[in-house]
């Protein structure tokens, strides 16, 4: 497997300066590679036509596909498991019950939990953060507190943010980022200073930064602010170990690691959660209910109202069982050097034709390309690539903070995974060359 090259012809792009070393690194002649025909024989989906070209779908970064696995794990608990879980007596409800906290385990054990009754089940990571901000900061956030966010949050971390600021009086500081779509640390010190929460993105969605994390957990902590990581890019692509990387919050979704929609993680230390009032009411969440009050059940129970997305949950589980099989490490070594090679081979083949955005080095960054192409807007873009079978996504990418940093609307971004090769770069690469040519005026 070719390394991360770190003499790349400097991609088309913002600016050129960087002011941060990254925190992950992986060495990618030290793992195994990933099987890409053998993993893309797992996912069906991968073998339909779009306009009767191959799909070539460059579309992860906003969900990624599903193998077989996943769907065969979910199947099975319908066909044999499925009841609704705990307070019920019977083998079947047990089942379901053991089938939810055994895929609880799994996600303690992949992100590095100290046991899993730190491990929350919500929707999505959008709830995951609406969880912090509704109960940690409806608790301890006060008129003139500080929050620290960057600007190239999604506005899954920006919104809940700025809802409980109007609510609350609260600051929002914001650290900015430089030409290369880093975060800009100079002034750090001075944007801590005082703050009680610093959230920020561990991997960005639109220019695929990876934000040293651990050093920024280590900063804020010293400034006795608490941190907060939205991982919902970072989860699915780095082996994550929330000890190591530093953090007092943890939020990712499911859909975006081969697991199905509606089902997201927030983790937190054990103690935080136990001091946190809950968030939503109803079923689940309670030990007594009487006609003047309710005492909330135990972590996580208490942040679970209502029936959880049991199937979702057992889905998540065998999403986990797929990647830990290929191992993470070859995940995110078979992604710098597609990263690489995108890099590399978009570059010398469109020159300054083509912006790529975010950081130069592949290493510093995930499988995510936000690409600006001849002045041709991202929409027209990607309908003329949708024509050669390439999914990729135009727009704002809910970034839109990060969209005026920019300087654009828009962009069209292709993102990859353990299920793209070389040859969907080049698929890519030439519907690229053919809207220019249809747009050429
Ligand atoms: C960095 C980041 N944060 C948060 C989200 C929100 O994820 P979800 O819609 O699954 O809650 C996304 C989704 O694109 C994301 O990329």
């Amino acid at each position: 497997m070719p390394g991360a090259s770190s003499d790349l012809d400097t991609p088309a792009g913002i600016g050129s300066s960087g002011s941060l070393d990254d925190a992950v690194t992986v060495d990618v002649e030290a793992f195994d590679t990933i099987d890409v025909a053998a993993v893309k024989a797992d996912f069906p989906i991968l073998s339909t036509k779009v306009h009767d070209r191959r799909l070539v779908f460059l579309d992860s970064a906003a969900s990624s596909q599903k193998p077989v696995q996943v769907m065969a794990a979910m199947d099975e608990y319908y066909e044999t498991s499925h009841a609704n879980v705990h307070r019920a007596a019977y083998t079947l409800a047990e089942a379901a019950t053991n089938a939810m906290e055994g895929a609880r385990a799994k996600v303690a054990r992949f992100i590095g939990a100290a046991v899993p009754e730190e491990i929350v089940f919500t929707k999505n990571a959008t709830e995951g953060i609406n969880l912090v901000a509704r109960s940690w900061g409806a608790a301890n956030l006060n008129a003139g507190d500080a929050i620290v966010l960057t600007q190239l949050e999604h506005h899954s971390n920006i919104v809940p943010w700025l809802q409980l600021a109007a609510e609350r009086g609260l600051e929002i500081r914001w650290i900015p980022l430089t030409d290369e779509g880093k975060l800009d640390l100079q002034d750090l010190d001075r944007i801590l200073d005082g703050a009680k929460l610093l959230c920020l993105s561990a991997m960005s969605n639109v220019v695929g930064t990876i934000t040293p994390a651990r050093h920024l957990a280590d900063a804020a902590h010293a400034a006795g602010a608490l941190v907060c990581l939205d991982a919902c890019q970072y989860v699915p692509h780095v082996r994550t170990d929330v000890t190591d990387l530093g953090c007092d919050f943890l939020a990712f979704s499911g859909h975006k690691m081969l697991g199905p929609t509606g089902v997201g993680v927030l983790w937190s230390r054990l103690d935080l959660l136990e001091s946190m009032p809950p968030f939503l009411g109803g079923g689940g969440m309670i030990l007594d209910v009487t006609l003047d009050g309710f005492i909330p059940a135990d972590v996580p129970h208490k942040f679970e109202a209502g029936t959880p997305p049991i199937a979702e949950i057992v889905g998540l589980g065998a999403a986990i069982d797929y990647l830990e099989a290929l191992g993470m490490d070859a995940v995110r070594a078979h992604e710098i050097e597609l990263t690489a090679y995108a890099l590399r081979s978009l570059t010398a083949r469109f020159g300054d034709d083509l912006s790529i955005y975010g950081p130069h080095e592949p290493d510093e960054r995930g499988g995510v390309m936000s690409l600006a192409y001849k002045g041709i807007h991202p929409h027209d873009l990607s309908q003329v690539l949708d024509q050669h079978g390439v999914a990729v996504r135009p727009g704002h990418h809910c970034a839109k903070p990060l969209m005026r940093v920019l300087g654009v609307g828009a962009t069209a971004r292709a993102s990859w995974y353990v299920y793209n090769d070389h040859s969907d770069i080049d698929v890519l690469a030439d519907a690229l060359e053919d809207a220019g040519e249809f747009f050429a005026f």
